[in-house]
């Protein structure tokens, strides 16, 4: 399927590394112009140098949970490629409590406000901003299942932010609308990024595939494709939209049962 994007300029944020770079990737595949941001200097310009390969790269170091940061990227994307048509809102982190403590601090309850859902909001701004100048665009959010699924443990705070980005999707898409803006949202399960793979244990795996119906964790290129499309012209008519990319995790009660049933029967 051809998407269009052919000469489109994209934007992904959080893009040194992880879903968000496959993102940019498969981006510039498709022909677009990419802009991507993370705050670590040296890790966007090596990403930056190493998309340059694919097609044509603006690089930044942005807090995107800054807001004249945000609007300042949106901005600069603009004077480097003279507009906008798609922007991926993928920042986000699973920032947990520290192992003695047992409550939030105002502190770290205000980074994960930031990185999970300001980032997010700061986004979908700094796109429309400049997508109903140029008669519309695609925004795409990246919340998670933990949106969906409650992630409780450390991790307390993660899953209801990411909850709210999936509504955001929503009211969003329904103010931006009238200017031909969609905005639509990806939630990835379990994904093999870095960091993951680095700190997963056997047993956390095992745990984590046996509560998944394809019993495994997602590649970084089976999230990024989704996004793609939604960015591209397969989805002109969805807006508001949560799609789910998880390999069916937290969908049944039983996934192990079901899956090894099957697989004993042969069917
Ligand atoms: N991997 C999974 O299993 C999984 C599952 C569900 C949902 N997700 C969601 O998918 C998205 C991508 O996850 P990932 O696992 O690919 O992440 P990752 O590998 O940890 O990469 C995160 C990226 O975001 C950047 N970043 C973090 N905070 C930022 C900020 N305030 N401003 C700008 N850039 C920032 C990071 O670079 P710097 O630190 O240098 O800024 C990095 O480039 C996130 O929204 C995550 O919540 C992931």
């Amino acid at each position: 399927m051809d998407l269009g994007l052919k000469g489109k300029v994209a934007v992904v944020t959080g893009a040194s590394k992880g879903i968000g770079l496959e993102t940019a990737r498969q981006l510039l595949q498709e022909g677009a112009k990419v802009a991507i941001c993370s705050r670590t200097a040296a890790d966007i310009q090596k990403a930056g140098e190493m998309l340059s390969q694919y097609g044509e790269v603006y690089y930044e170091a942005v807090d995107m949970s800054n807001e004249k940061a945000a609007y300042d990227f949106g901005a600069h994307v603009e004077e480097r490629f003279g507009r906008i048509d798609c922007w991926v809102n993928n920042v986000g982190a699973q920032l947990t409590k520290g192992d003695d403590e047992e409550e939030y601090s105002d502190e770290l309850l205000e980074r994960i406000y930031g990185v999970c859902f300001k980032a997010a909001v700061f986004g979908c701004q700094a796109a429309f901003r400049a997508m109903k100048k140029c008669g519309g665009g695609s925004i795409v959010n990246i919340s998670s299942l933990g949106g969906r699924c409650p992630t409780v443990g450390k991790a307390t705070l993660y899953g209801p932010l990411k909850a709210a980005t999936n509504m955001l999707t929503i009211t969003m898409g329904g103010e931006y609308a009238a200017y031909n803006v969609r905005v639509n949202c990806v939630m990835p399960g379990y994904t093999m990024t870095e960091f993951n793979t680095e700190h997963t244990t056997e047993d956390n795996m095992k745990h984590i595939c046996e509560g998944t119906i394809m019993q495994r964790a997602g590649r970084t290129e089976e999230v990024a494709k989704p996004i793609v499309f939604l960015c591209g012209n397969g989805s002109t008519f969805m807006t508001g939209v949560s799609i789910e990319v998880s390999g069916g995790r937290g969908l049944t009660l039983n996934p192990t049962y079901s899956f090894d049933e099957r697989r004993r029967k042969g069917d």
